[in-house]
């Protein structure tokens, strides 16, 4: 069968059979768990927030996620991956005067392109409405990454919020990420897109595990049920092993707090949503330090993290 065609089906045909047992760990899952380090550590990790479909929820997570690392004391940085619509600056009430785009030109350097926002989280704007940004070449993909191997002073995290779809400019940026949290909701299109995703990261940048967070959901069972959705199939047909990593649920408050160019975590620390992505945080600050050693790509942090690195496969 046809994978991206036959998904749909397979995927109504699973909403009720029993979820399956945990799978055995691989050899390359545990030996990430030996390798945990303590949570006082300094490490430069990079995660990817990815999912495929627009309006699932990628941005809202990107910046909510990040600025409660913030919160929790870690030094964060947003990079707004999505070029030429960039939105991070605009939901969070930010007016950058420079974009990646002058970083690109050498008119300036990432350090002068941060921007600081609330709560302590430093974020790099892209540009919007810059065509040439939604059509960078893999060159200009490797620039931008490189760039922050030269930040004097790099952060603990740095999350990359990814655009819809599967261009260059959301797999270069996602597999040269240490992590990939794929962003999805309850909806056909959301599950088929993520699956797609899933898809080109694992067959074309050999990305091994991807963290799922449900978004929009109503409680924890409607977020494991999708996350067993999405992981039979890919279980069945992909090399990649799909982890449930937490849900954000549906928040009437989150919207409000858009609305207000406000994260939720900072207007409404103690709503349903703020709680979540506070969870969500603890759940991402406990992930064992990433295995970069031996990966032949362009990676964030690369040279900090990996002795060698070519281009993308
Ligand atoms: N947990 C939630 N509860 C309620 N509304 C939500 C939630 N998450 C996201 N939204 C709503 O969904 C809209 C789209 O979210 P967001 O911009 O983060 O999606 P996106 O995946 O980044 O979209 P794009 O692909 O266009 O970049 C937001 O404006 C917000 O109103
Ligand atoms: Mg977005």
């Amino acid at each position: 069968m046809d994978q991206a065609s036959g998904l749909q089906r397979m995927l109504s045909a699973m909403v009720d059979r029993p979820a399956p047992a945990t799978p055995t760990p691989t050899a390359h899952q545990a030996s990430s768990l030996l390798s945990a380090a303590p949570a006082s550590r300094r490490h430069c990790r990079a995660i990817a927030v990815a999912g495929g479909k627009g309006g699932v929820g990628k941005s809202t997570v990107a910046v909510n996620l990040g600025m409660s690392l913030s919160i929790a004391g870690h030094d964060v940085m947003l990079l707004d991956a999505d070029m030429g619509l960039a939105n991070v600056d605009v939901m969070l009430g930010l007016t950058p005067s420079r974009h990646i785009g002058h970083l690109l030109d050498g008119h300036c350097t990432l350090e002068e392109l941060l921007l600081p926002a609330p709560r302590g989280l430093q974020v790099v704007p892209a540009g919007s409405g810059a065509r040439r940004l939604a059509q960078l070449d893999n060159g200009e993909h490797a620039a931008i990454i490189r760039a922050f191997d030269e930040l004097a002073r790099p952060p603990e995290y740095l999350l990359v919020d990814t655009a819809a779809g599967l261009s260059d400019n959301v797999t270069m940026f996602a597999a040269a990420t240490s992590e990939v949290i794929l962003v999805v909701c309850d909806e056909p299109a959301s599950l088929t897109d993520a699956y797609g995703l899933t898809k080109v990261l694992s067959r074309d940048f050999g990305v091994r595990r991807i963290r799922m967070v449900a978004n929009m959901v109503r409680n924890e069972g409607d977020a494991r049920a999708l996350h067993q959705k999405l992981a039979r199939v890919s279980d069945r047909f992909l090399d990649v092993v799909i982890d449930f990593s937490g849900w954000v649920p549906h928040d009437e408050r989150l919207r409000q707090a858009i609305r207000r160019q406000s994260a939720v975590v900072d207007l409404w620390p103690s709503s349903h949503s703020a709680l979540a992505f506070k969870k969500l945080a603890a759940t991402v600050d406990r992930w064992a330090d990433p295995e970069c050693a031996g990966l032949d790509r362009i990676a964030f942090f690369g040279d900090r993290t990996a002795p060698a690195r070519g281009m993308p496969r």
